[in-house]
């Protein structure tokens, strides 16, 4: 709002300032009454654009005061200046009374029930898994085993040629193993552990290693990273009847109950003479089911009495020691203990099906 020209023209300061404050009057109360009229907060702002913003009213009120007699000046500058102090104030009351209307309308559409329970905290537990190796880590301790480990990246010597798998034997096809750079690979059975366990050189030995074995294999009963727990046992007159002991008597106190098993003549490169072990599908009670592909028993372990040639790749005469090995699905184990039909349900992370455990 500039001074109208004649008014500038003016000589006399006193005229001056008299007309400055019933424009500053007029302009307050106009502005009041913009203020209280404004319905939100954006013409609100609007408002406080036009009479403080740098060309608002106000603004050019002071910029006119370098046009007055310079004995006029202080008075009118705080004259305007009080005016601004008080618009600021009114703008600032209206903008505090919108927000709060603003918060209470969007309280009021969402309507919150404060007497309904809070959501706390869930508490997590061990993975199926986990608690299957626990509970076979102490099953096995309390028979007088101890726990050894391995690497999960491997290297052939380990893996296959200890083993008694050279290259080209048709055993290393079966294992779809996933080869790392540098002649390494994925360990595809937990058996290295066995030759680690060998090399070391002290007899008598009773171990277990559990841990991540890899294959590329994927379907309801496999996944390319399960988990194995392998045995080995080696003194001076072990023999199967002593495998076949330590195996129902672990599987029935494991399951806790009487056990159909079935000792099925199978080949490992590594022991001889070798079985599969199979289990009545407790899913099915061995009716048959896709888990067991309708024939009532699931495999869930490998096992036989180490070869003469591992033994003697590892420094022990297979004259004066024999020993027996075996190789399970810890998954596969979890499987049947838990009743889930279908592996994958494992490793899918999903909360509703991990939940059911704790
Ligand atoms: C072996 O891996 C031998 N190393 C076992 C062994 C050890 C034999 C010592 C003799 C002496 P096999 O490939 O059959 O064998 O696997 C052993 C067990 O692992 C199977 O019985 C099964 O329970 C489980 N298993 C095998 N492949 C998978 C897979 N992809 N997903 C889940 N479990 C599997
Ligand atoms: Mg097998």
């Amino acid at each position: 709002m500039r001074l109208p020209a004649q008014r500038r023209r003016a000589a006399n300061g006193s005229v001056w300032l008299k007309y400055i404050v019933h424009d500053l009057t007029e302009l307050l109360e106009r502005a009041r009454s913009d203020i209280a009229a404004s319905g939100d907060l954006r013409s609100l702002d609007e408002v406080r654009v036009r009479l403080l913003g740098k060309k608002g009213a106000i603004t050019e009120q002071l910029k006119a005061v370098g046009s007055l007699p310079v004995s006029e000046r202080p008075a009118a500058g705080q004259a305007i200046n009080r005016v601004k102090q008080e618009l600021q104030s009114v703008l600032e009351g209206r903008r505090a009374e919108l927000e709060r209307a603003r918060v209470e309308a969007q309280l009021g559409a969402r309507s919150v029930d404060m007497t309904l329970p809070g959501r706390g905290q869930v508490s997590g537990g061990l993975h199926p898994v986990t608690r299957t190796l626990e509970r076979l880590r102490t099953l096995f301790e309390r028979a007088g085993f101890s726990v050894a480990e391995g690497p999960e990246i491997e290297d052939e010597f380990h893996n296959f040629e200890a083993l008694n798998i050279p290259a080209l034997h048709p055993a290393r096809a079966e294992h779809d193993t996933f080869y790392l750079r540098n002649g390494t690979l994925l360990r595809t059975h937990t058996s290295p552990v066995q030759i680690r366990c060998l090399l070391e050189g002290k007899l008598p030995l009773r171990v277990i290693a559990p841990g991540r074995v890899y294959r590329r294999d994927s379907d309801v009963t496999h996944t390319p990273m399960f988990h194995q727990l392998e045995a080995l046992a080696v003194d001076t007159d072990i023999s199967f009847a002593n495998l076949k002991a330590v195996l129902h008597g672990f599987l029935q106190a494991f399951f806790e109950r009487e056990l159909d098993l079935r000792f099925r003549p199978s080949y490992f490169p590594f022991t001889e003479p070798s079985a599969e072990v199979d289990m009545q599908c407790v899913i099915c009670n061995g009716a048959g089911c896709r888990v067991c592909s309708r024939t009532g028993w699931l495999e869930i372990l490998g096992c036989g009495m180490v070869h003469p040639n591992v033994l003697r790749i590892c420094g022990v005469d297979p004259e004066c020691c024999t020993g027996y090995a075996f190789g399970l699905g810890i998954d596969r184990l979890a499987m049947l203990r838990y009743g889930i039909d279908d592996l994958r349900l494992f490793f899918e992370n999903d909360l509703r099906f991990l939940r059911q455990f704790n």
